[in-house]
């Protein structure tokens, strides 16, 4: 089995991968967007907590159960203590990252038809011009859901194909390139007439914001950024080497991750600002607020600003890509190894299900308006339950199997890669994951549930 799962993916580049499968549209889409509707800097100030108190915790804790177990989700979580019932975290992971891909595709194919838009000049025009581009395109019935479809194929093609490392060497350049270009936009956007209003949204926080629902938005989306919840994390772990260092990895995949969706924001919120865009939008923030900085930052030299535009979108579909293989992979691995299927055929079964799912998602906030679910559409239903319900609950689960059920030895050799780092995190490491991350979570969910 071993020698057969190391022919998937190369040891070396894996950790680049996890990074790749943290930064994308949950960077640069999600954050913005949820930022604005939870009132700007106090949400940063949470969101920041959140990935430090909790998250680091919970990715090291998912990287633990993967690596020690080399295999995929389910098999991992059922195998590493005594108790085999655990292997249904895994199996949860698994269906929320299923239902993840179904709208995350949904976006990614928007990202898509921008990158092809921007491409022929369709972009151009003032805000209430692109804003009512923008409804125009996803209230379509045929072609965001195509557009969807055709990027979970993308991905599919990838995954069966065995070409993942030939996306990970590619992500060497092109995830540096992203940063690079967020900077430059962050630059752009600022020098906007009005932009400083943006950064003082972001940066000055403004306590009387501060809602108990200000605490739920901002956790979720910590996981949702760091890929933390569904065992994704852990599947790749168990292509990590011996001596990837699993504290240190985590911690700077988690400060790349933030450094980029506040570079996001930095980005987003000065444009809107400025042409008074409302930071509240919802999802549709960046696709209404973007255009307008290519075209304004860059009015005197529009097809400067049409040639960022292009790459700026073919980055952000490239980081969307990076992320979907993650979500895609979690299921397939799972299918092919319990299964003993092909990996062919498991990851037909998952391409399948998420494209159903993603056609779904795309009529419900155009075509199929009567999709909903207690009262929000599917699209965002999905989002709702898998970032504030089921990530959430994913990681305090992982958090109290590996607190209370497994030997803390191997705790030990994972975090101290078998004598040969310092172990001085490993207590308070020990004490997070016991106590700290599922109180607080516990706390955090109740509340959602209106007990507390
Ligand atoms: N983290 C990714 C992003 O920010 C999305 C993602 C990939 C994800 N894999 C995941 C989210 C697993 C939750 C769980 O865009």
């Amino acid at each position: 089995m071993k020698s057969q799962r190391g022919n998937f993916r190369s040891k070396f580049g894996v950790v680049l991968a996890t990074a790749g499968s943290a930064v994308g549209l949950g960077n640069v889409w999600r954050f913005p967007f949820m930022t604005g509707q939870n009132g700007g800097a106090v949400f940063i100030i949470v969101y920041i907590i959140c990935i430090l108190l909790l998250g680091i915790p919970g990715m090291v804790g998912e990287f633990i159960i993967g690596r020690h177990s080399q295999s995929n989700a389910a098999r991992a979580y059922a195998t590493i203590s005594r108790y085999r019932w655990w292997g249904f975290v895994g199996v949860l992971g698994i269906i929320t990252s299923s239902i993840i891909l179904g709208f995350y595709a949904v976006v990614a194919g928007w990202c898509l038809h921008y990158l092809g838009a921007s491409a022929i000049g369709h972009l151009q025009g003032d805000s209430t011009y692109v804003t009512s581009y923008f409804q125009q395109h996803s209230t379509n019935v045929v072609k965001p859901a195509f557009m969807a479809v055709v990027f979970i194929g993308i991905t599919h093609f990838v995954i069966v194909r065995g070409v993942e490392s030939g996306i990970e060497r590619a992500s060497k350049v092109l995830m540096p390139l992203l940063f690079i270009l967020l900077l430059v936009l962050v630059g752009a956007a600022c020098s906007l007439p009005g932009a400083m209003q943006g950064v003082e949204f972001l940066l000055k926080p403004d306590f009387s914001k501060f809602t108990s629902n200000v605490f739920l938005e901002a956790l979720g989306q910590a996981f949702f950024s760091l890929s933390l919840g569904t065992a994704c994390l852990c599947t790749y772990a168990s292509y990590f080497s011996r001596d990837t260092n699993l504290m240190r990895s985590a911690s700077q995949i988690a400060l790349v991750d933030c450094l980029t969706a506040v570079l996001a924001g930095l980005m987003i919120f000065p444009a809107a600002f400025s042409v008074g865009i409302q930071p509240d939008s919802g999802p549709s923030l960046i696709f209404i607020t973007l255009p307008t900085v290519f075209q304004q930052a860059f009015a005197a030299m529009p097809i400067v600003g049409q040639v960022i535009s292009i790459m700026f979108y073919a980055l952000l579909v490239f980081a969307a890509l990076t992320s979907t293989i993650s979500l895609h992979e979690i299921g397939t691995a799972f299918f092919h190894e319990e299964f003993h299927i092909k990996r062919s055929y498991a990851a037909w079964i998952i391409t399948v299900l998420c494209s159903s799912l993603a056609i779904a998602c795309s009529l419900s906030v155009g075509g199929a308006a009567h999709l909903q679910v207690m009262g929000m559409s599917l699209m965002n239903f999905c989002d709702f339950l898998t970032a504030q319900i089921m990530l959430p609950l994913g990681a305090m689960l992982t958090c109290v199997l590996l607190g209370w059920f497994v030997k803390t030895k191997i705790i030990r050799n994972e975090i101290t890669n078998w004598g040969t780092l310092r172990g001085s995190l490993y207590r308070s490491f020990l004490f997070n994951v016991r106590y700290v991350v599922p109180i607080c979570i516990l706390l955090i969910l109740m509340h959602q549930l209106g007990v507390i």
